[in-house]
């Protein structure tokens, strides 16, 4: 089994990107910008927030937060949206999902110009990724199939099943694994919460990705010899050794999936650490567009 090690990957991508944002720079150009608005006090929420702005600091860009209360209007949020849209200092933003329930999700993402969407939640960026063409791809699942590309995991012709349907991680993957290209090439199965014993077609997978949010569900049983494991959860169980008295562990259960699995993300230090070097490659995108840095 080999550690697919998402903290040392995720560190050379934001190297490359200190490296030529540095350059830029150097050349007489402002540096990136990427905000992020943060709506309430949901504790996950904070952490990535945190991290988001943390690593940005740390390739070089600058970054700003929107700390907005937990239950601020519809109209308020749309308001700092449309600012952020025609604020020409922020070259991306993403607004930190979930929102309180009284927030429609979809007519936020909505309101978000395309241009700085580096989330890749639009419409239209989704639809551009459907159909191949260049856009921003969302952070997670662009994340995956970056930390494969780097670790010369060869996709083409394997079957990938994809547990959990999301419009944030489990659609979109499914999408970009089964695109005609060198990372991709896949035959996808997606089981979500109607799919009859996922084990059945979870044990067929030759990449078997768990994306649902439940700890430990993909259980030793559920994994054919060999397999490589993607673990996106992140969930937080109670540990009274621990100063928080919590822990984070993924939807695997690492100690017996690892003794089957050719390669297994680990967590954290897996999927989390690519979400973000995915995200300041998008943010690094959106600037060279705004400032045809090609
Ligand atoms: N919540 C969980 N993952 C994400 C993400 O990638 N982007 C945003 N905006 N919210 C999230």
């Amino acid at each position: 089994m080999k550690i697919l090690d998402g903290k040392i990957t995720a560190e050379q991508i934001k190297k490359e990107i200190k490296v030529e944002v540095s350059q830029y720079i150097d050349d007489g150009n402002r540096p990136p910008h990427l905000t992020t608005v943060l709506v309430g006090n949901n504790p996950a929420s904070k952490t990535y927030v945190r991290n988001k702005e943390k690593n940005s600091k740390l390739v070089g860009f600058t970054s700003s937060t929107y700390n907005l209360p937990e239950d601020v209007s519809e109209k308020k949020l749309l308001d700092v949206i449309n600012f952020l849209n025609n604020d020409k200092d922020v070259d991306g933003f993403i607004v930190q999902l979930p929102l309180p329930t009284h927030i429609d999700e979809q007519k936020i993402i909505n309101s978000i110009d395309p241009d700085k969407d580096v989330d890749g939640f639009h419409p239209v960026n989704v639809g551009k990724m459907v159909l191949g063409l260049d856009t921003y791809l969302p952070a997670t699942p662009s994340g995956i199939i970056e930390l494969l590309k780097r670790n010369n995991i060869e996709t083409t012709g394997k079957h990938a099943v994809v547990i959990g349907r999301s419009n944030i991680v489990g659609t979109p993957l499914s999408i970009l694994l089964s695109r005609k290209s060198k990372f991709g090439n896949c035959t996808v199965t997606i089981c979500h919460s109607y799919t009859p014993n996922i084990k059945d077609f979870a044990v067929q997978a030759d990449i078997l990705v768990a994306a649902i949010g439940k700890p430990a569900f993909v259980t030793a049983d559920m994994v054919k010899d060999g397999a490589i494991v993607i673990d996106v959860g992140i969930n937080s169980i109670p540990d009274e050794t621990k100063k928080s008295g919590f822990r984070s562990v993924g939807d695997v259960d690492y100690d017996e999936v690892s003794k089957k699995a050719s390669w297994i993300t680990p967590v954290p230090g897996g999927v989390g650490p690519m979400t973000i070097a995915s995200l300041l490659m998008n943010t690094l995108k959106a600037y060279k567009k705004r400032f045809n840095l090609f």
